[in-house]
């Protein structure tokens, strides 16, 4: 196996062919030309596309103050499992992350891509990497492209962090981040902890492993006359075990596949977006799945977001945990995070539960 000195993340994650900023091309009418515009057009949007009706049917959601007081814990950790076992979304309110620290990141996040683009590009992606301010999962001239350009940083642990790729611009933005990336943190944690419990098994089986977070900051320009037809983000579950996210701004986009239809969500004031990665389904052998969900593109409005995404350290067996499997059958096969991240990186093209699907035990 390949091992990294301690002390230093694994540099072999792989990188992503470079392609226009969607930003720049999004503001520059003579840019929007058919045949530019063609390679962000998808041809599936118009049969995959049945909407769950508006209204029948909404994500649950939880609250952290009650799960965190003894009198009322109870009651929301049944909420939290039938959320787990029965969605792998929900919205978090009430979780704790300072309503300061949240909003001195969204002015941040703005502030970023208020600059022109040479200043933006100051973080761009180096070529084999997969941090910075890019795309990821393009490995082809002929693949269609996602309508979004995205930030993508390491923040915890903190001797992962690579300021190189963190923006200097707006001056508040890395402590912006770093406070936030703190709070996000410590709110996975819980979450996973209280997880743990409902599944009967030992908090550090399953919070405490989960090291690591990385930052995917995604920014959805508009477009006019293609929205309809583009994705801002295609179809995927998260590698990881743990997603949270906020959206940055008020504008609607992430949808989510609910009985093979797609259910838009709209987050609730101040609310955090949960999501279960592929990461913990295979620890819960399957207990708790990870969920397809997608980005739409708006006609008018931008939209900004940012998922935290929280993994296994790099040394960590991300597999069936013995406490749940018991007499059971395991379902997927064991690999160090650093063989899954591997994995994960090396896909060509974002598009469903891979993880899930590459780990399968007889699939
Ligand atoms: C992601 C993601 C959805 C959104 O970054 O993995 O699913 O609404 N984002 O931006
Ligand atoms: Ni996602």
């Amino acid at each position: 196996m390949e091992t990294t000195e301690a002390n230093e993340r694994p540099k072999i994650l792989g990188g992503c062919m470079k392609t226009r900023n969607v930003q720049a091309l999004a503001a520059d009418h003579n840019m929007l030309m058919a045949d530019i515009l063609e390679r962000y057009i998808r041809p599936e949007m118009a049969v995959d596309d049945v909407l769950v009706e508006n209204g029948s049917e909404e994500i649950p959601v939880i609250d952290m103050s009650r799960l965190m007081d003894e009198v009322s814990w109870e009651e929301e950790a049944s909420k939290l499992k039938f959320a787990c076992e029965n969605w792998g979304f929900f919205q978090l309110v009430n979780h704790g992350v300072p309503e300061k620290v949240i909003e001195e990141l969204k002015e941040d996040i703005m502030g970023f891509h208020d600059l022109p683009l040479e200043k933006r590009e100051e973080v761009a992606q180096l070529p084999g990497d997969l941090e910075g301010y890019g795309q990821a999962f393009i490995a082809s001239e002929e693949q269609k492209l996602d309508w979004a350009d995205m930030l993508y940083l390491f923040t915890q642990p903190p001797h992962f962090r690579n300021y190189k790729h963190w923006p200097s611009q707006p001056p508040s933005f890395r402590d912006s981040l770093e406070n936030y990336s703190n709070a996000t943190q410590k709110v996975a944690h819980c979450i996973l902890g209280f997880m743990a419990t409902i599944l009967g098994i030992k908090h550090e089986t399953i919070s405490e492993i989960h090291e690591s977070q990385s930052v995917r900051i995604n920014y959805y320009p508009p477009c006019a006359n293609g929205h309809d037809k583009m994705i801002g983000l295609s179809p995927h579950s998260d590698g990881c075990g743990l997603t949270l996210l906020l959206q940055v701004n008020p504008v609607s986009g992430l949808q989510i596949r609910r009985n093979g239809k797609w259910l838009p969500i709209m987050p609730l004031p101040g609310a955090l977006i949960v999501n279960i990665g592929d990461a913990l389904e295979i620890l819960t052998n399957g207990r708790y799945k990870s969920i397809e969900h997608r980005a739409v593109i708006n006609a008018k409005e931008e939209r900004i977001s940012i998922a935290a995404l929280h993994a296994p350290g790099f040394e960590k067996t991300v597999g069936p945990l013995a406490e749940i499997v018991g007499e059971g059958t395991p379902l997927f096969k064991s690999v160090t995070m650093l063989e899954y991240a591997k994995l994960f990186f090396s896909q060509k093209q974002l598009y469903g539960k891979k993880m899930v699907e590459l780990l399968k035990l007889n699939p």
